[in-house]
């Protein structure tokens, strides 16, 4: 994260809105990645799917939503 800010690389601009979504921009994680770890291996916690894709391992900004993707998949 060299030169950045923690602002700019965890704001919420329209930078980070496209078809497939990016969930974590520290390690520019998207959500279909996220949804296919939580899937594919029955990832219950954020720190499981960090060890997945890398996803939250950065600023931790993104946490809330990755917990928030597991629970609405685990239903
Ligand atoms: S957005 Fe910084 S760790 Fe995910």
């Amino acid at each position: 994260m060299t030169g950045q800010t923690i602002e700019a690389c965890c704001s919420t601009s329209d930078a980070a809105v496209s078809e497939d979504r990016v969930i974590c921009r520290c390690l520019n994680v998207t959500e279909s990645e996220v949804q296919t770890a939580i899937s594919a291996f029955n990832v219950e916690t954020v720190r499981e799917l960090g060890r997945c894709t890398g996803a939250g391992k950065g600023c931790m900004a993104c946490h809330g939503r990755l917990r928030s993707l597991i629970r609405e998949q685990l239903g």
